[in-house]
């Protein structure tokens, strides 16, 4: 759930005991200091800011962020900690992102906060963190994370293209909690069809307050009218070819809400992804993507190899038919396949969620 965040614990001591304890649990969400210090009780909650005085030592896996901006929605921890009062900082690893190496520790070091580093406390780090050094392998595109609910057998849908709804209500408020992440979801044109999904992030029922910009790919510029997503209010993208005309009523609201991107098509005639990934990072500032499907787009990306991760809801169903959970790509021998590493599970109900990070980026890359 922190990907393309690190796993990072924390915990807060007074006078050398330990007050404190905290982890960051979801990209977005409170890192694992400010977590150590609200544990702590050196949280001012009407005013949202620590509480000096409670707290005097920190010991943390990874050095305190100290950069400002982006998808952040909280202060630096460098300064939450400086505010709070601490002198002396334990610290496992070092940043392995170059951007910001080392810069935390030396605005502890320029405050007169002693600075220990701990040994072996990097490569333990790093052990703990494939995804959050794949996701710093590349800054061009997004964390990709692709997801789908499948029957037992692999089936995304009927093949009258029902799929609702595979998966239990337990899977589907993960789902909510999952979209109410920082970043953007992307759909096919069929899913939007097919399926009329509002994607709006709505965990435990109540609309989340920071919603996902919603992503949809319109081959021929076409949305019908009754689409939900059309008509929930929110941010969307709409994905068009180049020399593709949106249609009237896309043309009149275009604006702040609806915003049109175009992309070139590749050779089979589907719409290239690599330059709307690149525009989503570098133009919009999303450092997350969600790819909810359907089965052809799903290929899409691991034929363009813009993959990162992919997370599955499995239900105990049989339903049969030939919708696959990827409609299109593959290799040609087993060997060729993409190795899924570091399984994490989880049973939903009566379902199982298996997540699992992508050896390599898509189908594209070379066969090892
Ligand atoms: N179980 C689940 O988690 C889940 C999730 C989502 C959807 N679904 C099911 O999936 C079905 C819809 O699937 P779908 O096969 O229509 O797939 P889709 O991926 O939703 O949409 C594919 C459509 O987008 C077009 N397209 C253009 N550029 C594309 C690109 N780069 N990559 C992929 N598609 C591109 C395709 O054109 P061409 O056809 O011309 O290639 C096609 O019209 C529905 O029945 C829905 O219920 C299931």
């Amino acid at each position: 759930m922190t990907a393309p965040n690190p796993k990072v614990g924390a915990l807060a001591l007074k006078e050398g005991h330990i007050v404190g304890r905290g982890f960051h649990e979801a990209f977005g969400g409170p890192h694992a200091e400010e977590a150590a210090l609200i544990d702590a009780g050196a949280w001012d909650e009407a005013k949202d800011c620590p509480l000096p005085g409670v707290v005097d030592e920190i010991v943390v896996t990874l050095e305190p962020c100290s950069s400002e901006g982006g998808e952040k929605q909280r202060q630096p921890c460098v300064q939450l900690l400086l505010d709070a009062g601490v002198t002396r900082l334990l610290v496992g690893a070092v940043d392995p992102d170059l951007r910001h190496q080392s810069a935390g520790l030396k605005l502890f070091a320029e405050s007169g906060v002693e600075v220990v580093q701990v040994e072996g406390g990097q490569e333990m780090f790093e052990e703990l963190n494939p995804a959050f050094l794949q996701a710093l392998s590349h800054d061009a595109r997004p964390w990709v994370l692709l997801k789908w609910a499948a029957s037992l057998d692999g089936k995304t849908a009927t093949d009258s293209g029902e799929s609702q709804w595979l998966s239990s209500e337990d899977s589907r408020e993960e789902v909510h909690q999952l979209r109410s992440l920082p970043g953007a979801i992307l759909v096919g044109y069929g899913t939007l069809v097919h399926d009329n999904p509002a994607l709006s992030a709505r965990p435990s029922g109540v609309p989340a307050i920071n919603q996902p910009l919603r992503v949809f790919l319109l081959p021929d510029g076409q949305i019908p009218s009754t689409a939900t997503a059309w008509n929930v209010p929110g941010k969307r993208l709409w994905v068009l070819a180049e020399g593709q005309k949106p249609c009237s009523a896309l043309a009149e609201r275009e604006g702040e809400e609806d915003q049109v991107f175009f992309v070139p098509t590749l050779p089979d005639g589907k719409l290239s992804l690599e330059p709307l990934f690149a525009y989503l990072r570098q133009g919009r500032g999303i450092r997350r993507l969600l790819v909810e499907g359907g089965p052809k787009t799903q290929a899409s990306c691991l034929q363009e190899g813009l993959a990162d991760a992919l997370v599955r809801y499995e239900a105990p169903l049989l339903i049969g038919g030939h919708m696959g959970s990827i409609l299109g790509g593959g290799v040609d021998h087993p060997r060729f396949g993409i190795r899924l590493l570091c399984e994490e599970r989880k049973a939903f109900g009566e379902d199982l969620r298996r997540a699992f990070l992508l050896q390599r980026p898509g189908f594209h890359s070379i066969p090892e």
